[in-house]
């Protein structure tokens, strides 16, 4: 088994090391030799190249059972999308062509989805963002889906929510900055997903039968902001976050959406069950959680 994990970070170091853990020959590409070591301990090797730069994804070798793309903006904004999501897209598609490759994953988001209503969405839902970014994720999800149609391009794209996990999760460090607002009521909903389930799900789609689909990659359980702060607070023996104030809200306001994102076509057209059903699993105060040192980091907040 041959994997090529293109944007080899925070999910895609974890996709390889459960594929190694399962015999796989697996390389990671990252722009950069610095995080070789990650991946060597992970079981992984480096393959440094941009999939900005077509010269450099045409070099790649071929031949791959899986080839994931898990590169993400670098937190840039619409130039840095259409760079990675759209040309990148272009040159992993010139190479594929070339190529013997079994399945390919593309990773998405749940950004797709641009419903303010707080009623629950599906993959059948309409995508029609309000941000740039996100409809640049809608071309470029086309244009796979097209490329399956029109050439039996063997794709499968995952719509992945808002990732947690050991050293990330971006509420929970506001908390313990003291940064965390109770935002709007409270009531918008949050959709989630702990990183080792987008790396089994990574995994696990790609050995599904019909491509050509996509799926929803979130947990069980949405939750409303102002709960999912609360229960932090109370599980970590923090104070309440404050209520945000109005300039705070109006800050936020822009894009935001209100929507409940549904598992079901993943849980019943694969084999996937999350690890971390809920945030409650994945956010337990203990030694696998994001906080980590657990005492000290809790000690330097509450000064
Ligand atoms: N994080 C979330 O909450 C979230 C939510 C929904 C969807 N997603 C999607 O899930 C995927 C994985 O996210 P993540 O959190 O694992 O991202 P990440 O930790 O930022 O990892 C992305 C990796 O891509 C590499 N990379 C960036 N630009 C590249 C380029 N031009 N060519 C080759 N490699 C490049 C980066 O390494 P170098 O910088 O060394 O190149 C990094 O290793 C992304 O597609 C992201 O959009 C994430």
């Amino acid at each position: 088994m041959r994997v090529l994990i293109v944007g080899c970070g925070y999910v895609g170091l974890e996709a390889g090391r459960q594929w190694v853990a399962r015999g796989a020959h697996v390389e990671g590409v990252r722009r950069s030799p610095d995080g070789a070591e990650d991946l060597k301990d992970a079981g992984l090797s480096l393959r440094v190249g941009d999939v900005t730069c077509r010269e450099d994804v045409l070099a790649w070798p071929g031949d791959w059972d899986v080839v994931v793309n898990a590169v993400s903006s670098s937190r840039g904004g619409i130039d840095v999308y259409r760079r990675v999501y759209g040309e990148g897209t272009e040159h992993l598609l010139a190479w594929m062509a070339g190529g013997r490759v079994g399945r390919y994953v593309h990773l998405s988001s749940t950004s797709v989805y641009g419903q303010v209503d707080g009623g629950w969405v599906e993959e059948s839902s309409p995508t029609e963002p309000a941000s740039e970014t996100s409809r640049l994720l809608v071309t470029t999800e086309q244009r796979l889906i097209e490329a399956h149609g029109s050439s039996g391009l063997p794709v499968s794209v995952l719509r992945v929510a808002g990732i947690y996990g050991p050293g990330r999760g971006h509420q929970l460090q506001q908390l313990l900055r003291g940064e965390a607002r109770i935002q709007g009521d409270g009531r918008r909903w949050v959709n989630m997903v702990h990183r080792d389930d987008v790396a089994a799900a990574i995994r696990i789609v790609s050995e599904s039968r019909s491509a050509g689909r996509i799926y929803n990659v979130v947990d069980d359980e949405p939750v409303a902001q102002g709960d999912f702060v609360t229960w932090l607070a109370k599980e970590y023996g923090l104070p309440l976050p404050p209520v945000a104030t109005e300039e705070e809200n109006a800050a936020r306001k822009r894009g935001l959406t209100h929507k409940r994102v549904r598992n079901t076509r993943l849980r019943s057209e694969t084999s996937w069950q999350p690890a971390y059903p809920t945030f409650r699993e994945g956010y337990r105060r203990g030694a696998d959680t994001p906080l980590a040192p657990t005492g000290q980091t809790v000690k330097a907040n509450t000064g």
